[in-house]
Order: C-alpha cells, then structure tokens, then sequence
C-alpha cells in the first residue's frame, strides 16, 4: 500500500546538480576551537530547555521509505510543534534575543528600551518576534515581496512591526542593516558575515540543540548519514557542529541539500570560497531561497560535508500529501514546504545507483532527515495537501 504511494511521489523527486567536497574531511578534528563549541551549545541546551512549553521534538522512524531505498532505518526529526511556532527557527532567533536581553539587564538596562531587528522569509523573523514579545522588546521584522501575508500576519501576531521590502532576500538584509545602524536597533541575523558573529553564533547555539535531542533519542543507534537543508547553513552548521562534538572522527556523512533555485553552499564548495548566488527566481521551498552562505556555516560545513545536492521543487506538493496521508508504520506527519527536502533529496539519489554508491548509503545505513516545518503557512499548507 505505501510502496506503490512513495514510488510515486518518488517519480517527482529530481536532482539538478552533485558537486563532491574535495575538501572533506581534509581536516583534523578541531574540537573546541571551532566558534561553536561544547559550552555555548550546552549553555543553549540548559536554557532552552527551562523554557515554558519545552519538550523535545519527536524522532520519527519511516519504515516504509526505509524498505522503498533499502537502507536500514530513516529517521525523521519533527520540528513542526517547536513551541508552537512550527518550525525549528524557534529555537534560534528567540534564544539570541533571550541572550540580548540578559545582557542589557547585565549592563543595568531593561529590555524594553531595546529594539531587535532582522531580515527573514519567514521562520526566522516569528522567531525573533515571539522572543521579543518573551523579554518585552520591540521587534523590526524585514521581509521581501514573495513572503506571504500569512506569514507576515503570524509575526504581526507577536506584536513586531513588519516592512515589506522590494525585492529578494539579500534586498532585505540590506535594507535591515542601513536602518538599525541609523536607529541603533540590534540585528538578530540568522546569517554572519566579516565582523557580525555573536549573535548568529547563539542563534546556531539555539539551532545545536535538534542534535543534542537526537543523538538521545537514538539511544545505542549510530548514525551513518545526514541529509541536511541548507538556506544560509545556520541549522546545518548548527547541527553539525553538535554531531562532530559527539562523534568525533567518526562523524557520519553529511549530505546538504539546497534548491536548485539557491545553491548558494553548492557553488561556494564547487568553488571552494564563499560565492554569492544571484536567486532570480523564488523556490517553493521558501526558508531555503538564500543566496549567500553564512560566514559561521561555512566554517563549519566546508570541511565536514561531503556532497551537495540541489533539488527542484517538483517533489514538494507530493511528498507533502504523502507524510500528511501516513505511511505504514509512521504517524500522519505535517511537513511544510522546506520539510520535504531532505527526503525528496534521497528518494531522488536512490533512482541514480551511481550517485547511492558515492554517497555510501546501503542496507546497514541509518539516515537522519530534519523535517524542519510544519504548516507555517496555513493557507499554502491547505491548499497544497487538498489537492487531489
Ligand atoms: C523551514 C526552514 N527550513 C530550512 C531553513 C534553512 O535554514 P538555514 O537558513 O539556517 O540554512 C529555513 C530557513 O529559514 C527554514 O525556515
């Protein structure tokens, strides 16, 4: 009954590009000199996890699409009830403004005289929104012209004042960045760049901490394989960074996976430098439409992923209806746009036997996918799931 529904869902799922690292793992385990080490993780656990409303977000095992690519074990991570937001972003953003404000009550100040700032497609920005509203600040959210109204409506629901930009992304970074700097505002950027750190470290921190619940919840499984997406790197950095620690040399694979309409990591590791992609046109997968790597990311990822997958959107829609519907052995599972990715990416591998070879996946591999959202935005959620 499942088999004949992912086979055709996985007729959808297509490939646009491979580009092997040959810088992987051309490095010596650089443990706690990396930014992002075991004490600002830790610390993002501890607090996170004080939160009101905190549990860990659910590890689904897929059996029915472990049989369909003959791999030992698939495992889902769910982020679409973290706190309420539905999706992972609400662990990052929320926890560097929590961060912020600490620090100004540290510096005898209260955080309502303080402003937050940022550029989001969505996720991000209701991160920073709730987290404002969480401490009592103001909240400055950026967006460009394809974010939905539903969207901007879930993050005017927090009480943030939302501007809506001309243009992409990186129109409206650059738009957020030339108006906290007059305004003295403070830039919570899920992104670094050359002299802008802290704060996307504690947001990759906040980010850190999907891994540490997984590497618990696998209990005596060992991984063999992460399929990660990538926007700005921040949640694959992040994760990463957590795994690495864990697992030392024996770090499993890493597989990112981007749109072919964005592949901003895939052309920088093509190229071994940081490139900037002009994204002309939107993907569906929306939190995924960056055209520059993060700064932070790319340290991290550089030496640690082994390929870099870009996807199309055609599997999307499909695979959506597909893990809403329920496959045998697995609950109904409710996978926003960009929740899809690392799942259409590896049904996409299995149809390339050249391609499952290099990537080393065979019947003892366990593979972690992150299902980063749920229906974020209802009205698409809806309208794309009741189709059919
Ligand atoms: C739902 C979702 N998935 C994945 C990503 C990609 O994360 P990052 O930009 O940290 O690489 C985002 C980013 O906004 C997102 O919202």
């Amino acid at each position: 009954m499942s088999e004949a529904r992912i086979s055709h869902a996985a007729t959808t799922a297509r490939i646009s590009a491979v580009v092997t690292n040959t810088a992987c793992r051309q490095f010596a385990f650089p443990g706690l000199t990396l930014s992002l080490n075991k004490q600002n993780m830790a610390a993002a656990l501890a607090e996170i996890s004080s939160w009101p409303g905190y549990g860990a977000a659910p590890l689904h095992s897929l059996p029915a699409i472990a049989a369909h690519c003959g791999v030992k074990t698939v495992l889902y991570k769910d982020e679409a009830a973290r706190f309420g937001l539905g999706s992972f972003k609400a662990l990052g953003g929320a926890y560097a403004v929590a961060r912020l404000a600490k620090q100004h009550q540290a510096d005898g100040r209260e955080p309502s005289e303080m402003t937050v700032a940022t550029a989001t497609d969505g996720n991000h920005g209701r991160s920073v929104s709730w987290g404002a509203k969480r401490v009592g600040c103001a909240a400055k959210i950026f967006i460009h012209q394809q974010v939905s109204g539903g969207r901007a409506r879930a993050m005017q629901s927090f009480g943030a004042d939302v501007i809506r930009v001309d243009g992409n992304y990186e129109a409206s970074l650059a738009a957020c960045k030339r108006k906290a700097e007059s305004e003295g505002w403070h830039i919570v950027s899920d992104t670094s760049w050359e002299g802008y750190r802290d704060i996307p470290l504690q947001v990759m921190a906040g980010y850190s901490v999907m891994a540490s619940e997984t590497l618990e919840q696998l209990g005596d499984q060992q991984l063999s394989h992460a399929f990660l997406p990538v926007g700005v790197g921040g949640l694959a950095g992040g994760v990463v960074a957590r795994l690495w620690q864990a697992m030392g040399d024996r770090l499993c694979k890493i597989i990112s996976v981007e749109s072919k309409k964005s592949p901003c990591l895939q052309q920088s590791i093509a190229a071994q430098t940081p490139k900037l992609f002009d994204i002309t046109e939107e993907t569906l997968m929306a939190g995924l439409s960056c055209g520059e790597v993060s700064q932070l990311a790319w340290e991290i990822l550089q030496p640690t992923v082994s390929h870099c997958l870009s996807i199309t959107d055609q599997a999307v829609a499909p695979l959506m209806r597909l893990l809403k519907r329920g496959l045998d052995g697995s609950p109904s599972i409710e996978a926003g746009e960009c929740a899809t990715a690392g799942l259409a990416a590896m049904l996409a591998a299995r149809q390339d036997s050249n391609l499952w070879s290099a990537l080393g996946l065979n019947s003892d591999s366990v593979v972690l996918l992150i299902g980063t959202e749920g229906a974020t935005d209802p009205e698409l959620y809806q309208s794309i799931t009741e189709r059919h």
